[in-house]
């Protein structure tokens, strides 16, 4: 077969940072390719390059034979190129439909019959199996839900080259399966796909071949992903073996730190009654919209409750204000951590330094040199890859803007119960044990914390105790030594019945 996508010697830098240098591969007609690497080896830069957003400094990106020259995103669409990119791209106060169309006619200004558009758009999204209303308003839908929409988008102009950077990082469980049903169908009209993902379940479901990127440089090129091993690319994208991502070992529990009793709240259908104990990771699993981040949102007063107790170290924590929870020394770090934590135009040890607490203040920022010591502390264990502290947290890869927001939580002082929610979405699998790493620290010294994740193996690979959440209720609670990761997931599932013939992501 021929190439049909071809990357020739292509090479970007930045100030400071050669974030690509000579990349060179090719992917064949109807292939998905995947693309992976560390946090900042140079995946979003490539699939900027590709979508026409950004120039390469040097090197040549051919089509089906035709070398192009493309100087802007309408170059790259013409020619038959769509990027999906890891930060969304839709217009929040438009409705979706008008999303889909901006899209499909991206040259006509005219007036649209509402009427019309609604109806075509319904159709299509219910053709694609994506359940989202189309008159709804972008900035009332979920992250996952934005991100199908996204991808509709892409689906419905017929593109040749689609490259999605990090697609199911939002997804439930239910809308990955649509997206790579989607794709199997796309990958059967010839399209080639570029598939950006942190997750080597994905990529070996449904990728041909992969490259994998290191520091900017090629570090492998497979033609065949079926003749190579996870473990093999691993070691590719780190440059190290990494032989236990988990490293949990037996910690001593002290007393009990936290207490919540029969917490109960709008999302919470039954009310909700645990305690961990100082020292004690645990773990909350569910597929995603089980009531976790929701249990999560009203321990820590963000959402209001409508009964129930929260005690730490016995004493009563005032409910239904997070300002009141943090002097408690209770902090809850969210799931949805670049909506909610980025400061931009500040530098990396300024977005860690100015700690949670001190977020909520009026003050701002207060940079005293301690902090900014701790501040460095925490870039360099998390393995921030940048030039410099001082660097604007904008000029950051995803996955490292990710990493700076959680180092504001994990290096927050006095603190004794953290909640923490999806700690290691979008970061690479080396950050994934510093991180872990830290939480045991965290824990050895006293905290209690809750971890909420969708990723089974990360839950059952750090917590001393799960509590697995369905549908807003406590469907079991788990110590370490019963981990069964069948019997988790059966009491994951909604339908107990289809338990086993379902399976979720990673
Ligand atoms: N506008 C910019 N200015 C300066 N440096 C930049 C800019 N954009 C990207 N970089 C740097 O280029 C490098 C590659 O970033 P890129 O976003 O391609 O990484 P990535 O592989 O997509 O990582 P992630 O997994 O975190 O999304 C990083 O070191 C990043 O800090
Ligand atoms: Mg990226």
């Amino acid at each position: 077969m021929m190439a049909f996508l071809e990357f020739s010697n292509i090479s970007k830098g930045y100030p400071g940072v050669q974030a690509l240098s000579d990349i060179s591969f090719s992917v064949e007609k109807g292939a998905v390719h995947g693309l992976m690497g560390e946090n900042g080896a140079g995946k979003s830069t490539l699939i900027r390059i590709l979508s026409g957003d950004q120039p390469a400094d040097t090197g040549t990106i051919t089509i089906d034979g035709q070398a192009q020259n493309y100087r802007s995103v309408r170059d790259a669409f013409n020619a038959g190129v769509i990027v999906i990119h890891q930060e969304l791209q839709l217009v929040p106060e438009l409705t979706v439909a008008e999303n889909l169309w901006l899209g499909r006619f991206p040259a006509r200004s005219g007036i649209i019959d509402r009427r019309t558009l609604m109806d075509t758009v319904r159709k299509r999204l219910d053709e694609i199996g994506i359940d989202v209303d189309p008159s709804a308003k972008v900035a009332t839908l979920s992250i996952g839900a934005r991100q199908m929409v996204e991808i509709a988008k892409a689906v419905m102009l017929d593109a040749r080259v689609i490259a999605l950077d990090e697609p199911t990082s939002s997804l439930s469980s239910r809308e990955s399966e649509v997206l790579f049903a989607m794709i199997e169908k796309l990958k059967a009209k010839g399209t080639v796909i570029l598939y950006v993902s942190h997750r080597l379940d994905e990529i070996f479901r449904l990728c041909d071949s992969m490259t994998v990127l290191r520091d900017g440089k090629l570090a492998a090129n497979h033609t065949r992903l079926a003749d190579t091993s996870r473990s093999q690319i691993i070691s590719e994208m780190v440059g190290r073996e990494i032989s236990n991502i988990w490293g949990w070992r037996e910690r001593a529990l002290g007393e009990t730190r936290l207490t919540v009793d029969q917490l109960s709240g709008a999302k919470l259908p039954e009310p909700i009654s645990f305690s961990v104990r100082k020292g004690e990771i645990l773990g909350f699993f569910g597929l995603i919209g089980a009531g976790r981040s929701e249990m999560a949102r009203l321990l820590y007063g963000a959402d209001s409750r409508s009964g129930g107790t929260v005690s730490i170290d016995g004493e009563t924590v005032a409910p239904n204000d997070p300002k009141r929870s943090i002097n408690a020394g209770m902090v809850l770090c969210p799931e949805d951590r670049k909506f909610e934590g980025i400061i931009q135009g500040r530098s990396i040890r300024e977005n860690i330094a100015i700690s949670s607490r001190r977020h909520f203040s009026p003050m701002g920022i207060l940079n005293t040199r301690k902090e900014s010591a701790l501040a460095d502390t925490y870039i360099a264990k998390l393995r921030v890859r940048t030039p410099s502290a001082r660097q604007d947290i904008v000029n950051l890869s995803g996955g490292n803007q990710q990493k700076v927001i959680l180092g504001r939580w994990l290096s927050e002082q006095g603190i004794k119960v953290l909640v923490i929610d999806e700690p290691t979405r979008g970061i690479d699998v080396g950050a994934k044990s510093e991180i872990y790493e830290i939480l045991y620290e965290l824990a050895s010294s006293g905290m209690a914390i809750i971890v909420i994740s969708s990723e089974l193996p990360e839950v059952m690979g750090i917590s001393d105790r799960i509590m697995v959440m369905c549908e807003g209720r406590v469907a079991a609670d788990v110590p370490r030594a019963a981990f069964d990761e069948r019997a988790i997931l059966t009491a994951a599932l909604p339908d107990k019945s289809t338990a086993g013939a379902n399976s979720i992501q990673e």
